[in-house]
């Protein structure tokens, strides 16, 4: 975990430059838009994972309030920045620094495949959603395009490729099946799995617009070959 942390320390600074550009804006509004559509809006939410509090300020510009939590200091100072009026602090999705049954809605954006102890953070989210509250994970899937991911990570690693996500973190990407069994084992109820974004922001520019053309298609017809999985649930009433 130091190492996923010290990574994003030293990349907060142009992380924004990945995901809040051109092209990285249009694919993280995508995953914000899924993981946006199964949540309550204007709810209390806490962003676990939450990076430079992008979905932070999704969510409170749709009329909630949010808290973003971050193993990074460095991503969590730019939150800050971004966000002065929502609540940031540091530390690990799968201890959480909150109270039973605070929080009414639960998101973590291309976070959960770093997270050594998933079932600890899942257990966390429980504990900290009020009864009736939801939860929306979205993270990078297991795919035939994923799958040679990590390799091309360990040779950035060890070229001294200094890029967002760039590095050897021993990253899980899940499956449809095993993210929603993780949920249900959680104790989460209405436990849906999705797929989205066939249009990777790492696509040349051509091939980039190709594929948000026929993005709504994939992610119908032929989901097993969008990059990230959207797994959601509710906490059951009492
Ligand atoms: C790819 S960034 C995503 C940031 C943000 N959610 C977004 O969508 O822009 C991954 C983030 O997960 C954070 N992270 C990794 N492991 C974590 C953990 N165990 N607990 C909390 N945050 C973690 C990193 O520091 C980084 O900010």
């Amino acid at each position: 975990m130091k190492k996923v942390q010290q990574h994003y320390d030293e990349v907060a600074d142009v992380y924004d430059d990945r995901y809040d550009g051109r092209r990285g804006k249009c694919y993280h509004k995508h995953i914000c838009d899924h993981v946006m559509s199964v949540l309550p809006r204007d709810g209390f939410l806490l962003d676990l994972g939450c990076g430079t509090g992008l979905f932070v300020q999704r969510y409170v510009e749709e009329g909630g309030r949010a808290v973003g939590l971050d193993i990074s200091p460095g991503m969590v100072r730019h939150g800050r920045h971004r966000c002065p009026e929502s609540g940031f602090c540091v530390g690990t999705a799968d201890v959480l620094p909150f109270k039973d049954e605070t929080f009414n809605a639960l998101a973590s954006l291309l976070a959960f495949s770093y997270v050594p102890d998933p079932e600890g953070m899942l257990r966390e989210c429980y504990r900290v959603l009020k009864p009736g509250g939801r939860i929306a994970i979205c993270t990078l899937s297991r795919t035939v395009f994923t799958s040679i991911v990590p390799l091309f990570y360990q040779v950035g690693e060890k070229v001294g490729l200094k890029k967002v996500g760039v590095g050897d973190f021993d990253e899980h990407y899940y499956t449809n099946a095993e993210i929603a069994g993780l949920f249900r084992d959680a104790g989460f109820e209405d436990v849906s799995v999705g797929r989205c974004s066939f249009a990777h922001l790492n696509l040349a520019d051509p091939v980039f617009n190709l594929a948000r053309k026929v993005e709504p298609f994939v992610e119908e017809k032929l989901p097993y070959l969008a990059y990230n999985v959207c797994a959601a649930g509710k906490k059951p009433k009492e």
